[in-house]
């Protein structure tokens, strides 16, 4: 119970975004007594908790009462015996039809409770009450004592309820309003002091910097005075930091307020994977989105070069990788086209197949090389992954020789979904080609990581491969994942001697049958996508470093190529359309409760972009912006400090550096947007 009320917002309200000291609520952690209740005037926070979710009073989806995001706030009034909840953003009070929660402007139609405070654990509740903040509203309707959302057992809304039944208690929070510093800087600093007086006079060229080796690696403070600019700053990475946070201050105005800004990120890793696989991006279309993770201060650059459906990584040793493995048949093109309406972007057509051939695309290694050059100039480094053993038909369209069934050799991949045509781990000259791939590589990349994939890897060819039985009858197995396993420490032995460690998706832990030990012993970081809270506590249990990167959570996630909308100006896309920008923003990477040790393996988040859909650099950057922002944010700025309507105020004024550099980005997130409802 405790993580959720650490992990609950400070709630800002009516922000302006620069360098202004303003308003902004926190919830106080401090437990409220019910003598403080029923003297009322005090603000407050209400939360439910039940066995299958959080629901907090006042958001939209949960109850008919409120629609603002985030929490509301209520100020408890003193009425009667009890008190009365009065809504501090619409004047509204609490009040009820029978078990309906309603909403009035009218004092003497507001709801009368009393607060019963819950002193220990609660049998008959799904909250596990066992905290002094927890309560119950009562209130008398008709001869019935009701609950203020008890019984909330298959609801999707807090309700009014009546008699014994799965009640959750409520969690009431002390508001306490509080005095910040906003900045237009995104992802928002850790810290702001504002001071007296602004700086007209000055230039880039005569700020003081200094490295100071006490401090964290990226970590800086950024010191605007009226006599001029200094930053201090860990290490270089620390001053690129600094230096793009001056840039977005400066972009309001080169006049800036005076201020001292102390700031370091949350996670070391803040990165963006990009599938080059399914579609296939230029150099240049990939420095563009390198310079939005620059500006937005994310590190990594994960480059997903191969797939079913393409090998896209020049490997000397193995040239039919760029011959055959890089063209497929089929384009599979989203032929979608663009249309500006009234000043908003729209998009039409659906993605299907084209009978053309798509490629030879691919990367040369020197191409390769500039990419990493350039995301070096921007303090990010880049993962490279080839996906295996699974995920690999590209390769062995090329090199039959090495999968289960070469008497069948299969085709570069036309179509989505997950082959059956997996390497022969079993077969060592299989294995050594794959770790000839990566040597080279190795050699390529610097980052001390190789990510080799392990994601949906079926076993069925395994199951039927001579090699394959034999290893599985000589070790044992009752099942054939454990060869999985085997191969992934196999590679890890190997990457260790090119002074590189692995990253591998989840499966590789959460595959039933995976040998954890083996994984243990791997020391492989794990990148977590479905189930992705699952795959974290995995990892973190085997003691393994874990990234989050959540495809599709309750409410939002990090697949950031799925649709952000129902809109039917929304092109065809991954996803059911829910995948809102304010879902990826609100999304919760840590919603575990770990000890510091556990806490300190869950190394970052990640923003994952997969393009089966995905044809056009304009069509990857108007999914990827701005909810690529928004898990930038998620890596930099601690939790407590996040808040949706601060973030989007923020937001706007950045699309003016967005539109001066040519970024497509959706517009969903936006103030007066008209979302579009006849279909063309
Ligand atoms: C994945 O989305 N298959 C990692």
């Amino acid at each position: 119970m405790k993580k959720l009320i650490i992990s609950f917002l400070s709630i800002f309200a009516a922000l302006h975004v620069w360098g202004g000291v303003t308003t902004s609520f926190k919830i106080s952690d401090s437990a409220l007594t019910e003598q403080e209740l029923l003297k009322g005037d005090i603000m407050v926070a209400l939360r439910i908790y039940t066995s299958s979710k959080d629901m907090y009073i006042g958001e939209s989806k949960n109850t008919s009462f409120d629609s603002m995001t985030g929490s509301t706030i209520f100020k408890v009034e003193k009425a009667g015996k009890g008190i009365c909840l009065k809504n501090i953003k619409t004047n509204e009070y609490l009040a009820s039809k029978g078990n309906k929660i309603m909403r009035s402007t009218k004092k003497k139609e507001a709801q009368i409770f009393t607060p019963v405070k819950i002193t220990k654990k609660v049998d008959n509740t799904h909250a596990n009450a066992d905290e002094t903040r927890s309560y119950w509203l009562t209130f008398q309707y008709d001869n019935t004592t009701y609950y203020l959302n008890t019984n909330t057992t298959n609801h999707e809304m807090p309700q009014y309820a009546t008699g014994n039944g799965n009640w959750s208690t409520l969690y009431i929070y002390k508001v306490e309003k509080e005095e910040i510093t906003t900045t237009p800087i995104i992802p928002a600093p850790k810290k702001v002091t504002s001071m007296k007086g602004t700086l007209k006079e000055w230039s880039w060229d005569n700020i003081a910097e200094s490295i100071d080796n006490s401090m964290a690696e990226e970590a800086y403070t950024l010191s605007i005075t009226r006599k001029g600019i200094s930053i201090k700053a860990g290490s270089e990475k620390g001053i690129f930091y600094a230096r793009q946070s001056l840039t977005q201050l400066e972009e309001q105005s080169h006049t800036l307020p005076c201020m001292v800004i102390e700031d370091e990120p949350r996670f070391g890793y803040r990165g963006f994977m990009l599938d080059v696989s399914r579609h296939f991006f230029s150099v240049n279309e990939i420095k563009k989105i390198l310079d939005v993770m620059a500006r937005y201060k994310m590190n990594v650059f994960h480059w997903h070069l191969t797939d079913d459906q393409g090998w896209r990584a020049e490997i000397k040793r193995y040239p039919k990788l760029t011959t055959i493995g890089a063209t497929r048949s089929d384009n599979y093109d989203t032929p979608i086209h663009k249309v500006v309406e009234n000043g908003q972007t729209y998009w039409t057509g659906t993605g299907m197949k084209t009978g053309q051939t798509y490629g030879p695309y691919f990367y040369t290694q020197d191409e390769m090389r500039e990419v990493v050059a350039y995301a070096a100039e921007r303090q990010i480094d880049v993962l490279p992954e080839v996906d295996m053993p699974g995920h690999f038909v590209a390769a062995l369209a090329a090199y039959p020789e090495y999968c289960c069934h070469p008497e069948t050799t299969p085709a570069v991949w036309s179509g989505w979904g997950v082959s059956r045509d997996v390497l022969n781990v079993a077969n060592p000259q299989a294995v050594a080609f794959a770790q000839n791939i990566l040597s080279e590589l190795c050699d390529i990349f610097p980052y001390p990581y190789i990510h080799i994939g392990g994601d949906e890897c079926p076993t069925e060819q395994w199951e039927t491969n001579e090699l394959c039985q034999a290893r599985y009858k000589e070790l044992g197995l009752s099942s054939y994942r454990p060869l999985q396993s085997r191969f992934i420490k196999q590679i890890a032995d190997f990457v260790t001697t090119k002074g590189k460690k692995l990253f591998c998706w989840n499966e590789s832990v959460t595959a039933g049958g995976a040998d954890l030990e083996l994984m243990k012993q791997t020391g492989a970081t794990i990148m977590s996508w479905h189930p992705c809270q699952t795959g974290v506590n995995k990892a973190i249990s085997l003691g393994l470093p874990a990234i989050v990167t959540e495809y599709h959570g309750a409410g939002g996630g990090y697949y950031i190529n799925r649709r952000q909308s129902n809109d039917l100006g929304e092109p065809s896309g991954a996803g059911a359309g829910d995948d809102s920008v304010e879902g990826c923003y609100n999304y919760i990477p840590v919603q575990g409760s770990y000890a510091a040790e556990q806490l300190a393996l869950i190394k970052g988040v990640q923003a994952t972009f997969w393009t089966e859909h995905v044809g056009t650099n304009e069509y990857l950057e108007y999914l990827a912006l701005p909810r690529l922002i928004c898990v930038a944010e998620a890596g930099w700025t601690e939790q407590n400090q996040k808040n949706w309507s601060y973030f989007r105020s923020r937001l706007t004024g950045h699309t003016k550096w967005l539109d001066e550099h040519h970024y497509v980005y959706g517009r969903h997130w936006m103030e007066g947007y008209v979302p579009r409802k006849e279909s063309k």
